[in-house]
């Protein structure tokens, strides 16, 4: 990134914003901000694309919800989990958030990639070590990244 003069931009959407003023080639994104670009302008100058199999950059990265043991609103939260999962919202985070459904009765939005070529490409990764925010930090410094 360091030889190839990477841009830092301020998120995922400025990114897509200067790929489609011709500032840069490409940006490493979450995947769902390039269909909120393509939903409204069909001929914006950009695809998705993903690196070679079992690469990092092809990380599928799950959304979770939990409830605490020791909340004090536990039916309220339960309610919310339950909206959260509902036909209707799973059909909302899909077709309006081109993210991937939970839902097995749920069809994903047919612009995404298919669900199951990501989970193919995606690396083996022990989630757990991607915590260690001090590591990072010192390589980032090393590297002269940051
Ligand atoms: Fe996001």
């Amino acid at each position: 990134m360091r030889n190839n003069n990477a841009q830092v931009y301020r998120n995922n959407t400025a990114n897509i914003e200067a790929i489609g003023a011709g500032e840069i080639d490409y940006a490493i994104v979450n995947n769902y901000y390039l269909g909120r670009f393509l939903a409204t302008d069909p001929d914006f100058p950009a695809a998705q694309t993903t690196f070679e199999s079992g690469d990092i950059g092809n990380l599928v990265n799950v959304a979770s919800i939990g409830l605490l043991e020791t909340s004090q609103n536990t039916e309220a939260a339960l309610t919310f989990v339950r909206f959260l999962l509902d036909r209707t919202a799973q059909e909302y985070f899909t077709n309006e958030v081109n993210e991937y459904p939970v839902r097995e009765d749920v069809e994903p939005n047919p612009t995404l990639a298919r669900f199951e070529e990501l989970v193919e490409k995606s690396p083996q990764v022990d989630l757990d070590q991607l915590e260690d925010l001090e590591g990072t930090l010192q390589l980032l410094q090393e590297t002269d990244l940051l």
